[in-house]
């Protein structure tokens, strides 16, 4: 029996004139006469340029080099095989300001040794212990909601994932905790769009109102992270949270003992930063998309029914329903497709190098948009479509078989690859699980059936995600 040999995935396409010294790219001129600006709206920039000029991209902004690369395998040479060339995007460098040094803003040899230390909190034992929590508390959240009504249910993920960030970090179930995290993840986010400018550090010490109310934050937050520090030192026992795991974990691999309560305090900061508005945003769209498309909401919604009972033996969601769960994981997966919290990520130089046999200069940015390698007719069919079946195992979708594991990244990839994966998905899929089960979500009457897209630190809906409820019958 002869098999037919499986197409070889498509080559990376570099566009370049005769011996230049990087490869094509929009100019400034042209740039401006279009309008087609980053700043002004970056996705489809980003979309277009990498339409017009191929798979790696370059040009220069803000006297920098920027380097945009949009197919899977430079995505993992940028991500991966470069890394040792790599700090953070400039963004993030300058998030120390208010994050410390946690993962996201430190540099290694730091980085490695707080990955080893802050690993054994998001161990897989450990996300199950928080399945429950996320199963009551979505629970919680949809008690609150009336059949036939219309909410805006990105609010309802933003206060469902801070509840459960508050609890799974730090135990807390206090609304009056969870307020001052918000208000300090908020006064933060609006800090790190202008931490792209030259003279940032200057800018945060100004007695400018916004800055003021940024340092009010920090410090606010520093005073409720610091108590919380002392009284589990004090007492000395692991409350089952992500803070005891910080406070307890030793280096045994390098031998450089716990961290210091400094250490702690930015970690905590850190995942409340990292995985509050990602996942509330990520849910938001997967909520929208759903009702947009009836036949995969019912589809999940037998799904949720089979795995979580109804009527009178219906019960919250676990972390041992999750394996029962493959159609609300694909709706999630899909979801992150078209919509990635994390829209592109963005690498500094910190050294020359040759790659792909042009120069990198030292200091030059890197790009890998999620946004436009999530869409790329080569490696997904329909693109724009929302198929969660394409995530489904064994392929049920006619997404070309070939398709490489870069062009999906929504966690990034590598040594800084998202440490919260495994708490995202099981919030995603036992959260979305739990909302189909009991409602039916429509578009609310008189919406425009395209969401419009507020791209900043992360990707959110402009306009909110405003959704009619239908309770299921029992
Ligand atoms: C859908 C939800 C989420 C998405 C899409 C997401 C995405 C990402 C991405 C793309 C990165 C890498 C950024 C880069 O390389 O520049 C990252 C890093 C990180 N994420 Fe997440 N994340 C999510 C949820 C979470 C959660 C729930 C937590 C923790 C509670 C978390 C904590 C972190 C941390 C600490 C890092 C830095 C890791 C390192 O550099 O070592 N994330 N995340």
């Amino acid at each position: 029996m002869s098999t037919a040999p499986t197409p070889a995935a498509p080559v990376p396409h570099i566009q370049h004139l005769p011996g230049a010294r990087f490869p094509s790219g929009p100019t400034l001129a042209s740039r401006v006469l279009a309008g087609d600006l980053f700043r002004l709206n970056p996705l489809p920039f980003m979309a277009g340029s990498a339409q017009r000029f191929g798979d790696l991209l370059h040009y220069r902004a803000a006297g920098r080099h920027i380097f945009q690369c949009n197919h899977p395998e430079l995505v993992q040479e940028m991500l991966v095989q470069h890394a040792r060339h790599h700090d953070r995007g400039i963004v993030m460098q300058k998030a120390q300001l208010v994050l410390g040094q946690g993962l996201l803003s430190s540099e290694d040899p730091h980085h490695m040794r707080q990955r080893r230390l802050a690993q054994p909190a998001f161990h897989r034992d450990r996300i199950a212990a928080y399945g429950r929590i996320i199963g009551d508390y979505a629970a919680h959240t949809t008690f609150a909601w009336r059949s036939g009504e219309t909410r805006d249910l990105h609010d309802d993920m933003q206060l469902l994932s801070l509840r459960i960030v508050g609890k799974t970090l730090f135990n807390s179930e206090l609304e009056a905790v969870n307020l001052r995290i918000a208000r300090a993840i908020e006064a933060f986010m609006s800090f790190l769009p202008l931490a792209f400018l030259p003279a940032s550090e200057l800018l945060y010490k100004l007695p400018l109102p916004m800055m003021n109310r940024i340092r009010q934050s920090r410090r606010d937050l520093d005073e409720l992270i610091y108590g919380l520090i002392a009284e589990r030192r004090a007492d000395n026992q692991d409350r089952g949270d992500l803070l005891s795991m910080l406070i307890s974990a030793q280096d045994t691999e390098e031998g450089t003992g716990s961290m210091s309560d400094e250490q702690v305090r930015d970690e905590c900061v850190t995942a409340l930063l990292a995985g509050n508005e990602t996942t509330a945003n990520g849910l938001s769209f997967a909520l929208w998309l759903i009702a947009q498309h009836p036949e995969a909401q019912q589809q999940l919604q037998a799904e949720a029914s089979a795995a979580l009972a109804t009527g009178s033996n219906a019960r919250n969601a676990t972390a041992s329903d999750y394996p029962a769960l493959p159609f609300a994981h694909a709706c999630f997966a899909e979801a992150m497709r078209l919509y990635p919290p994390v829209w592109t990520i963005a690498r500094t130089a910190a050294e020359p190098y040759q790659w792909r046999g042009f120069e990198i200069p030292e200091g030059a940015v890197l790009l890998a948009p999620q946004w436009v390698v999530h869409r790329d007719p080569r490696f997904w069919a329909e693109p724009t479509l929302f198929r969660p079946e394409r995530f489904l195992q064994p392929p049920a979708g006619s997404d070309p078989a070939t398709r490489p594991k870069f062009a999906y990244f929504p966690f990034a990839a590598g040594s800084r690859q998202c440490i919260g994966e495994g708490l995202a998905w099981m919030e995603g899929v036992l959260i979305l699980a739990a909302i189909a089960r009991d409602w039916t979500l429509a578009p609310a009457p008189g919406a425009p059936s395209t969401l419009r897209l507020d791209p900043k630190v992360t990707l959110r809906p402009k306009d909110g995600i405003p959704l009619q409820l239908t309770r299921r019958e029992a």
